[in-house]
């Protein structure tokens, strides 16, 4: 079958069919910039603010979901087969404002109003999810957007109040669900697509053989799957990134299995999808998972990426690997497994080689014997990256320590276990002692470094005293940090 080299998506309500469309072009650009539709604001251009939220709607397995994302990090050829739904369709024809927009209006949720339609945006998503929704998850699901002026009080009141002004059910996207659906599968062709001049150049395979096919072909090729680092190589540090792989269209790589002893995911699999199972089968990840970037992020990030990034402060291999995480890596037709802790070599050195992807990770669930806990240390709550990240797993029979697993992130060039504390742990009577003695013993475990986000003696006593924390958590003792 022939490639294709058209773009074809929904933007409000009318189909834009673009002929080529370079590797590096954001949606907020191509909004702003090509369809004049300024409502998407620029703040930051990295992710962070939200001023440049849009949803994306998206057909799985034939059902249409629409996200909150952020439009500055997200390439306009990955919405191939998408709908974009932004601030401008909000009102109604006679221009009579969203019960969204209702709720800032009168609660005073705005002042100067640049982050106002970000805010309206993400508060819409939340709104189609949840009508009526709590005050922890109004500021969950704000925690990627930034407002300097109005102060957050009235914004989380109006969010709180939105269904005093309408309901999801009389909302147009709900209306018209069944004709934006049948348009989405209208799009569809099962069509490799290959657009952009030659040195811009951006590939969606048609499935998963085919993503494998053109990455052995293209070793040298970017592989972008939720862009959320990738997008900042882009607006921040202007690298080229052509020719590159999109792959965040490919339901295979969705995919997630939940056996009796495992879940089994596919390496797209975003956060925010992950986030019911996690909820479900892993309760200690279930707080940690939201203090990963803010919604927007976790809505577009996935986990595949967060590992094969490398990257010594991604929050999610050092939890993974205390779980005892394995990733399955492909090459072509041909597949591989190792623990995760074995995929992390060194600084920015990875066992991955040119044209080898990451397909799947398997995440053995804890036995009842287990303990688990995992924590961030960031100088912020929300939307921060980790000073430190640790996730601790002791199985412990009859009073006794039995295995240790205890990971950290933010210590070390790599995420890297913590081999001395764990010895140190094992056979162990489950008492402060142990731990106490296992936490002196990770000292020889780690050399921090000093940086911007934390010192190396910072770094390193507040590794020991999660281990002390975890120990007196797990034995019950009344611990709170938080209101
Ligand atoms: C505002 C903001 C806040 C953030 N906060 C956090 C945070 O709190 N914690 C955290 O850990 N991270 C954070 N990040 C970083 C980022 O969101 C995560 O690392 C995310 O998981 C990356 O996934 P992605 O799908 O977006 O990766 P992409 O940007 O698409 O890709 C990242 C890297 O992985 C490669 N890649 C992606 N998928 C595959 C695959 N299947 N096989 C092989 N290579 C692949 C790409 O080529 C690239 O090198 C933040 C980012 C932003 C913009
Ligand atoms: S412009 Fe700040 S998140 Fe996009
Ligand atoms: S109202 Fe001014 S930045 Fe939020």
């Amino acid at each position: 079958m022939t490639h294709r080299s058209e773009i074809r998506f929904l933007l409000n309500g009318r189909t834009v069919n673009l002929p080529t469309v370079p590797a590096t072009q954001t949606l907020l650009d191509f909004l702003r910039l090509d369809r004049r539709l300024t409502g998407t604001k620029e703040g930051c251009a990295e992710g962070d603010c939200g001023a440049c939220t849009v949803l994306v709607g998206r057909l799985h397995a034939g059902v249409l979901r629409y996200e909150a994302v952020n439009a500055c990090i997200r390439f306009v050829a990955s919405l191939d087969g998408c709908h974009v739904v932004t601030v401008e369709h909000l009102s109604g024809p006679d221009g009579a404002l969203h019960p969204v927009q209702r709720a800032m209006v009168e609660h005073h949720g705005a002042q100067c109003g640049f982050c106002t339609p970000g805010i309206v945006m993400s508060l819409y998503a939340l709104w189609m999810q949840t009508p009526e929704p709590t005050e922890t998850q109004v500021e969950t699901a704000l925690q990627g957007n930034l407002c300097r002026c109005t102060g957050y009080a009235p914004i989380i009141r109006a969010a709180v109040a939105v269904s005093q002004y309408g309901t999801p059910e009389a909302d147009h996207l709900t209306l018209e669900r069944g004709r934006i659906t049948a348009a989405l599968l209208a799009l569809q062709d099962s069509r490799r697509v290959e657009t952009g001049p030659e040195d811009n150049r951006a590939i969606l395979p048609a499935d998963l053989g085919d993503f494998a096919a053109a990455y052995a072909e293209h070793p040298q090729a970017t592989v972008i799957a939720g862009a959320t680092d990738v997008g900042l190589w882009v607006t921040k540090f202007l690298r080229p990134i052509s020719p590159a792989i999109f792959i965040a269209h490919l339901p295979e790589l969705k995919a997630i299995e939940v056996s009796p002893g495992a879940i089994t995911l596919g390496a797209g699999v975003s956060y925010s999808e992950l986030k019911p199972l996690i909820t479900q089968h892993l309760p200690h990840l279930a707080a940690y998972w939201d203090r990963i970037a803010g919604w927007q992020v976790r809505n577009m990030g996935t986990i595949g990426g967060n590992i094969a990034n490398g990257s010594p402060i991604g929050d999610t291999p050092p939890v993974l690997i205390a779980l005892g995480a394995e990733v399955t890596l492909r090459h072509g037709k041909a597949r591989r497994s190792l623990p995760l802790e074995a995929f992390f070599i060194d600084y920015g050195k990875q066992d991955r080689r040119p044209g080898e992807f990451v397909e799947s990770i398997r995440i053995p669930l804890p036995s009842a014997a287990t303990r688990s806990a995992a924590y961030k240390i960031s100088k912020r709550r929300d939307e921060d990256i980790s000073a430190v990240a640790a996730g601790i797993s002791v199985t412990v029979e009859a009073g006794i320590i039995r295995s240790a697993r205890i990971a950290l992130g933010g210590m070390a060039a790599t995420p890297k276990r913590a081999a001395a504390a764990e010895s140190a742990l094992l056979g162990q009577p489950w008492n402060e002692a142990s731990f106490a003695a296992a936490a002196r013993a990770m000292a020889g475990d780690f050399a921090p470094l000093s940086d911007w986000r934390a010192s190396a003696e910072y770094r390193m006593r507040v590794a020991q005293n999660l281990l002390r924390r975890f120990f007196l958590e797990q034995d019950g003792a009344p611990v709170r940090l938080s209101a």
